[in-house]
């Protein structure tokens, strides 16, 4: 049985659907010793999965970025994401996808000739942001970002994030805002947004963070309610002064940052910015 995991669900791995627990890959995976691989999370809604286009466009990306060579085509990762979706014990799931470069003796350079590359998926249950963290919204606490300049590639090396987070945990927060020169990169797991004068901004769309694919859906729902958006630099004294601070992933969808370090953001409740952002990402699912 696996921690936190109820019964025993079927995953995939390279080719075989498996039970979990008995779904095992080799020491020598160049995943487990070198991180050397890409993830995808993708939500499903009432077993639709949410901007899977998006998420198998930019799979495609990180792959590339790695240079190793997509292991399937999007019509087997649709068949794939399908088949799991369905045997996830709830309607509502996260399906978790990683490739590594595969199986071979402990070696910095990638394998020459290439290996196959490990092809791990599983759905697990999605339990959707509860009323508290939507009325009441998160807090963060603000960290220098000490994470390498790739952080636009999807990657399995996730220590910097892990630490972050930890680092949100133990203050008693439940996230952080990462800075690098002065400026607002990204939560451990989450993209951030400020609303400044009347605006919505995101950090630019480049190395030092990773594009979610909520990014492009909440600049399109910003676009369609009328609110000005700016993909710009955003400094630490525009964060400190914001109206609303937002983030959202897969899994935390959009939700509100209502403390700082302790000090409330704005009036420290979730603002109307956030409201209608919120409404329109619920009328997306709602249309699945
Ligand atoms: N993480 N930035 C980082 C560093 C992230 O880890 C994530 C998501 C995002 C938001 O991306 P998206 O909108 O595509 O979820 C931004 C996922 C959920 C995770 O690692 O579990």
């Amino acid at each position: 049985m696996i921690p936190g995991i109820a019964g025993d669900p079927l995953v995939y791995l390279d080719g075989v659907y498996t039970p979990l627990s008995q779904a095992k890959v080799s020491v020598l995976d160049r995943g487990f010793i070198f991180g050397d691989g890409v993830y995808e999370v993708v939500p499903a809604y009432g077993r639709k999965p949410f901007r899977m286009d998006e998420h198998l466009a930019r799979l495609r990306r990180s792959l590339g970025k790695l240079r190793i060579a997509p292991p399937m085509d999007d019509a087997a990762w649709r068949a794939l994401v399908a088949e799991l979706i369905q045997a996830c014990a709830t309607p509502e799931c996260l399906v978790y996808i990683q490739v590594t470069r595969g199986v071979a003796l402990r070696d910095h350079a990638f394998p020459s000739p290439a290996v196959a590359p490990t092809v791990f998926a599983m759905a697990t249950p999605f339990t959707r942001p509860d009323a508290r963290a939507r009325e009441q919204g998160l807090s963060v606490i603000c960290i220098p970002d000490e994470r390498w300049l790739h952080c636009d590639i999807k990657s399995v090396s996730l220590l910097g994030n892990v630490l972050a987070k930890q680092q949100a945990v133990d203050a008693g927060a439940d996230e952080v805002i990462q800075l690098r020169d002065g400026h607002v990169t990204e939560g451990a797991s989450s993209n951030i947004w400020v609303v400044s004068g009347g605006r919505l901004l995101a950090p630019p769309r480049d190395h030092l963070i990773l594009e979610g694919i909520r990014y492009g859906l909440i600049a399109e729902l910003a676009a369609q309610a009328g609110i000005p958006f700016d993909s710009r630099p955003i400094a630490r004294d525009e964060l400190a002064g914001a109206q609303e601070i937002l983030l959202s992933s897969a899994t935390r969808e959009i939700l509100p940052v209502v403390r700082m370090d302790g000090a409330p953001v704005g009036n420290g409740a979730p603002g109307p910015v956030y409201a209608r952002l919120r409404a329109g990402y619920d009328a997306r699912i709602a249309a699945l």
